[in-house]
């Protein structure tokens, strides 16, 4: 299991976990991503982006990362290298999601422990990360980081906990 950049030798894989995230209703910063019209493109372009969060939110560079195991596709990771006041709500710096099929196979966790050296490296030394105060498997994957609660905000009708975790780990 590795954390690597977007690599054109997963996107089959990439594909049907896309296909897995619609048919779950699960959406998330990579609904932004648009079409695969063309892999090398498509790869190139989210492993560095602008993230852009709220109609105020401002856009703020970012990296995306996927999780692969056993030659597949299992989970992807934006690492966004600022907060903007959006962010800073809901978002933080690092969103994850694990593909439906992979769920509660301890990915969760494993795709956040990858990422907290990678935001280190981009100059993070605590990053924020947020749950929805539903979202028990989130919660729990930030906590077993290390996650020290911050405050509960509410987020355009969602609630929404902010968490400071040490990316030194
Ligand atoms: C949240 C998400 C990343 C969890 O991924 P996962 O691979 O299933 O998580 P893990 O297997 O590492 O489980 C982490 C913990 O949550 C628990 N858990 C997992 N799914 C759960 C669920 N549906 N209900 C309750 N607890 C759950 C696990 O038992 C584990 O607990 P433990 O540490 O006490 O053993 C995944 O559900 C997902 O991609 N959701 C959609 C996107 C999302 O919500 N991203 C997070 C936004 S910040």
């Amino acid at each position: 299991m590795k954390l690597i950049s977007p690599n054109t030798a997963y996107i089959e894989s990439y594909r049907s976990a896309l296909a897995e995230f619609e048919q779950s209703g699960i959406s998330g910063f990579w609904y932004s991503f648009g079409a695969i019209d063309d892999p090398e493109e498509y790869v190139r372009s989210i492993a560095h982006y602008t993230h852009r969060s709220g109609a105020n939110g401002g856009a703020v560079p970012a990296s995306v990362y996927w999780l692969v195991d056993g030659g597949e596709y299992i989970g992807h990771t934006s690492l966004r290298h600022e907060l903007n006041p959006a962010l800073e709500q809901h978002g933080g710096h690092i969103g994850y999601a694990i593909r439906p099929s992979k769920h509660r196979q301890g990915y969760g966790r494993a795709i956040l422990e990858f990422a907290l050296p990678i935001a280190q490296s981009l100059g993070i030394p605590r990053a924020l990360v947020t749950c929805a105060a539903g979202n028990t498997a989130s919660r729990r994957i930030i906590q077993s980081c290390g996650g020290e609660f911050v405050d509960e905000v509410d987020w355009q009708g969602t609630t929404v906990l902010r968490f400071w975790v040490e990316t030194s780990q």
